[in-house]
């Protein structure tokens, strides 16, 4: 399908979904986040796909925000429909049942952190510049920043990058939990394609489990994460890839998972 604000490419099972507005470092238009539903709608229905990398086009950004100009029009009511619509985005890609992985390059500020935030692993460059600048603009965060970010890093990080609106360097990220990697911006590409290939030859059950029991267990008490825990390694073993990777191990092999 065409998208005129994304590009979207194939390598095996590893889908890459580019945002691709470099002249505006890809802020987030109503259009884009559009699009980008229908993109990670498109990704979910695709049984060949069984990994998505995130990334941003150009050298300078991830995203920088959503799109100000936009933003700078907007009435009350129309601002909760706005941020009702990014919010949903990020829960899709949440909640896609396959990883997602961002690729951050540069900036991911704003609505771009907290569309990284959103994915299940962030990769950075060591030129990553994250935060939450809204504040500098009389705002708040609405697509959800407030509460990933104090999910993700805690009560007193959050605060600081909320109230303060500055940015943060990649080290500082990775050491919040905000990145999970950081590499020379020159292997940037192979690191990520390292970590889309290992999950990609995954057991794509195995991982949606695994995927679901996390984000279920964060919401609730940890007798019903335990439950739910217990159901998703339960549907672990009507799998053909469990018998596979079991047997494989005992066999001294490599397995190979086929996604039944
Ligand atoms: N929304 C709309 N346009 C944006 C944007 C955003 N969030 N971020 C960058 N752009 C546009 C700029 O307006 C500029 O467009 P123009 O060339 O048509 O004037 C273009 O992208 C390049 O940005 P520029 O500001 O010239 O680049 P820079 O290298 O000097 O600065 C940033 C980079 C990221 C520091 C700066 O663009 C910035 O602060 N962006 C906004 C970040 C933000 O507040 N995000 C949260 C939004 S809620």
């Amino acid at each position: 399908m065409g998208y005129r604000t994304l590009l979207a490419e194939d390598r095996g099972a590893i889908r890459t979904i580019t945002i691709n507005r470099p002249d505006k470092l890809n802020a987030l238009n109503r259009e884009t986040i559009g699009e980008l539903t229908l993109a990670f709608d498109a990704a979910r229905r695709d049984e060949a796909v069984r990994v998505v990398v995130l990334a941003g086009a150009g050298e300078k950004a991830f995203v920088a925000g959503a799109d100000i100009s936009e933003l700078a029009t907007l009435s009350p009511i129309e601002a909760r429909e706005r941020s009702r619509e990014g919010q949903a985005l990020m829960r899709r890609i949440e909640t896609l049942g396959k990883p997602v992985i961002a690729r951050i390059q540069g900036y991911a500020l704003g609505g771009g952190m907290e569309l990284a935030m959103a994915c299940h692993l962030r990769v950075g460059s060591e030129k990553a510049k994250i935060g939450q600048p809204e504040i500098n603009l009389g705002l708040i965060p609405g697509f959800g920043g407030t509460q990933r970010l104090l999910r993700l890093a805690g009560r007193p990080a959050t605060l600081e990058l909320c109230l303060l609106g500055h940015t943060i360097d990649a080290q500082r990220a990775l050491s919040l939990g905000v990145l999970n990697r950081v590499v020379a911006a020159d292997k940037l590409d192979e690191e990520v394609a390292a970590i889309a290939d290992q999950l990609a030859a995954s057991a794509p059950i195995a991982l949606a489990g695994i995927l679901d029991a996390i984000l279920a267990g964060g919401e609730c008490a940890i007798d019903q994460g335990l439950d739910y825990e217990a159901q998703a390694f339960a549907t672990c073993f009507a799998t053909e890839d469990m018998r596979e990777g079991t047997k494989a191990f005992l066999e001294r092999r490599k397995p190979t998972f086929s996604g039944r």
